[in-house]
C-alpha cells in the first residue's frame, strides 16, 4: 500500500488543538448557556474557562491561517473554478457517501498532496476556515468584553445580535463535529483519515483489479 504525505506537522498541531479546544468551547458553552440543567463547574469557572479557550484558539486559527498564506500547500484550498466540473465532482461525491459506499464502490476521488480535499470537503472547509470560525471568534471577542467593544457591538445590532450569531454558530458547529467525524470514518478503514491526521501519512487505497480487457 502506497502512502502519501498530507498533513503536514503545522496542519496536524493546530487541528488536534483547535477540535479539542472546540470541545471544550462547547461544553463550556452549554454550562454558561444552560447554568439550570448543567451544572459541572460553577458558572464563574466556566465563563474563566471559556474565554481562555476561547483565546488559545484564535492565536491558533492565526498558525492554520499562517501556514497556508506563507508555503504554496494553500492550493488545497484553492476552489475548482469551473462550476460544471465543481458540481459534478460533488454528485459524485455524494453518489459515493449515500449509496456507493454502501455497494463497496471506491472513492471517486484520489488524493494528492495539493488536491487532497475532494469537492465536498473543499467547499466545506473553506467556508468553516474562511467564514464561520472567523465569526464565531470574532463575536465571541465582542462579548468578552461588551463595554470595551460597545460601538462595535452597536455597529453590528447590539448585544442580542451579537449573542444569537454566537449561539447559532454554536449550534452549526456542533452538527459540524459529529457530520465531520463520521464523513473522516468513511476512509479505506474507520480509523484511516483519523491516523492519517495523526502521522501525516494517507494510505492510498489499492484500486481494485479489473477483468482482462476492461
Ligand atoms: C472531535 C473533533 C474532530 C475530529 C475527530 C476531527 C477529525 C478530522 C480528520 C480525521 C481530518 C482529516 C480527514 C479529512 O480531511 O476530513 C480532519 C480534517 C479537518 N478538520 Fe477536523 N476533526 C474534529 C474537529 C474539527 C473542528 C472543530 C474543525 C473546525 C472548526 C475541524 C476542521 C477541519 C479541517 C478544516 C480539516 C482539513 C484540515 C487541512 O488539512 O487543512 N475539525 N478532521
Amino acid at each position: 500500500m502506497q502512502k502519501l504525505y498530507i498533513h503536514p506537522l503545522p496542519v496536524r498541531l493546530w487541528h488536534w488543538t483547535n477540535a479539542f479546544g472546540f470541545v471544550l468551547l462547547i461544553a463550556t458553552g452549554l454550562q454558561i448557556r444552560y447554568l439550570d440543567l448543567v451544572q459541572v463547574l460553577s458558572f464563574r469557572t466556566a465563563v474563566v474557562a471559556h474565554n481562555w479557550i476561547g483565546f488559545v484558539l484564535i492565536a491558533n486559527f492565526f498558525v492554520w491561517l499562517g501556514f497556508y498564506l506563507f508555503t504554496d500547500k494553500i492550493k488545497v484550498y484553492h476552489p475548482e473554478l469551473s462550476p460544471r466540473k465543481y458540481f459534478q465532482a460533488s454528485f459524485r461525491q455524494m453518489q459515493f457517501y449515500g449509496y456507493g459506499i454502501f455497494r463497496g464502490e471506491p472513492n471517486p476521488h484520489h488524493p494528492s498532496a495539493y488536491r487532497k480535499f475532494n469537492a465536498l470537503q473543499s467547499m466545506m472547509y473553506q467556508i468553516i476556515m474562511m467564514l464561520l470560525v472567523p465569526i464565531m471568534f470574532f463575536t465571541g471577542l465582542l462579548m468578552w468584553d461588551v463595554t470595551r467593544f460597545s460601538s462595535m457591538v452597536e455597529l453590528f445590532g447590539g448585544v442580542r445580535v451579537v449573542d444569537t450569531v454566537h449561539v447559532l454558530l454554536f449550534i452549526v458547529f456542533s452538527g459540524f463535529i459529529i457530520v465531520h467525524v463520521y464523513l473522516a470514518s468513511l476512509g479505506h478503514t474507520p480509523t484511516a483519515h483519523f491516523k492519517a491526521m495523526i502521522t501525516g501519512y494517507e494510505e492510498l487505497e489499492d484500486e481494485p483489479k479489473t477483468g482482462a480487457g476492461s
